[in-house]
C-alpha cells in the first residue's frame, strides 16, 4: 500500500512583528520551517526578514482591507497571531482622551479590524487559528493603565463571541494573557518598577518568550480549545 503523507502548510501571519515579542515569534516560526508574513509600522524590520514584511497599522481599516488584498493570493491555512499592541499611562484623571482611545483604537478595535477581515478568508477555506494577546494588567488593575486594560480586557468578550460563531468552520479563537516577559513593552519601563514587578513572580524572573511560542504550537494543533483565555505568568501573585 502507498503511503500518503500529506503536509499541512500554514500561513503566519504576526501582527507588530517589527520588535519585540512578535519579532521573536517571526524568527521562531521562520526557522522551524513555516511560511510567515510579519507586520511592521514605525520599527523597520531586520533586513534579513525583510521580504517577510508587510506595513500596516491595524487602527486603520482601510489600511487592513489592502494589505489582505496584496497577501491574499498567498495564504492559505491561516494562523493569525494579533501581536500588535500599544500603550498610555496616566492616572485616569490626568488622562488625555485622545491618547487614551488611541489605545482602545489599536488594542481592542484595531485587533477586531484584523480579525474581521480574515474571517471570510478563513471560513472559505473551513480552517483558522486566531491567537489575541491580552494581559496580566487587566487582570490585576495596575495604576495609570485604565486605557491598556480596558482594551486588553475587551479582547476576551470578542474572543467568546467569535468562537461560537465561527467554530462550525475549523476556526478556533483564544486569547494569552501575558504576565511580563524578559522582552518588549515591559524592558522599557524604569529598572524600579520591573524589579518590584519582579518580587510578585515565584521565581523573581520576568518569563521567557519561548514560552509563548510553544503556547502558541499548541493552540495550533488543538482544533477543541476555543474561546479561552489562558494565563502565562509563572504563577505571578
Ligand atoms: N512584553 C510583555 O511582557 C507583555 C506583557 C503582556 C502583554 N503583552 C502584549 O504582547 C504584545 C506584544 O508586546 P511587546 O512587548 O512585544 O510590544 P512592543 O515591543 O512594544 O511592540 C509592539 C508592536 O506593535 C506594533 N504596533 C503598535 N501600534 C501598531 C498599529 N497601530 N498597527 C500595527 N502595529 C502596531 C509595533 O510596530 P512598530 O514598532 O513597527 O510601530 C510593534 O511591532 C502586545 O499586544 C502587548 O500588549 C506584552
Amino acid at each position: 500500500m502507498i503511503k500518503v503523507i500529506i503536509f499541512f502548510i500554514f500561513m503566519i501571519i504576526i501582527t507588530g512583528a517589527s520588535r519585540g515579542i512578535g519579532e521573536f515569534l517571526l524568527k521562531n516560526f521562520i526557522s522551524n520551517g513555516n511560511n510567515v508574513i510579519g507586520t511592521f509600522l514605525n520599527t523597520k524590520p531586520n533586513n534579513i526578514y525583510k521580504s517577510n514584511y508587510y506595513k500596516l497599522d491595524i487602527a486603520n481599516i482601510d489600511n487592513v482591507k489592502l494589505f489582505f488584498d496584496k497577501i491574499k493570493n498567498k495564504i492559505n491555512n491561516i494562523v493569525l497571531i494579533n501581536c500588535a499592541g500599544t500603550n498610555y499611562n496616566s492616572f485616569a484623571h490626568k488622562s488625555d482622551l485622545k491618547l487614551w482611545k488611541n489605545v482602545i483604537d489599536v488594542n481592542l478595535t484595531g485587533t477586531f479590524n484584523v480579525i474581521s477581515e480574515v474571517l471570510p478568508i478563513m471560513r472559505k477555506q473551513n480552517y483558522g487559528r486566531i491567537i489575541n494577546f491580552s494581559s496580566i494588567v487587566a487582570q490585576t488593575g495596575i495604576p495609570g493603565t485604565s486605557a491598556y486594560a480596558a482594551s486588553k480586557a475587551g479582547l476576551w468578550g470578542l474572543t467568546k463571541s467569535i468562537a461560537v460563531e465561527n467554530a462550525n468552520k475549523g476556526i478556533t479563537i483564544n486569547t494569552l494573557n501575558l504576565g511580563y516577559f524578559n522582552i518588549g513593552m515591559i524592558t522599557q519601563v524604569p529598572k524600579k518598577f520591573q524589579e518590584l514587578t519582579k518580587q510578585k513572580i515565584p521565581t523573581k524572573e520576568f518569563g521567557d518568550p519561548k514560552n509563548i511560542f510553544s503556547t502558541i504550537n499548541y493552540i495550533i494543533n488543538n482544533d477543541y480549545l476555543n474561546g479561552a483565555s489562558i494565563d502565562i505568568n509563572g504563577a505571578i501573585i
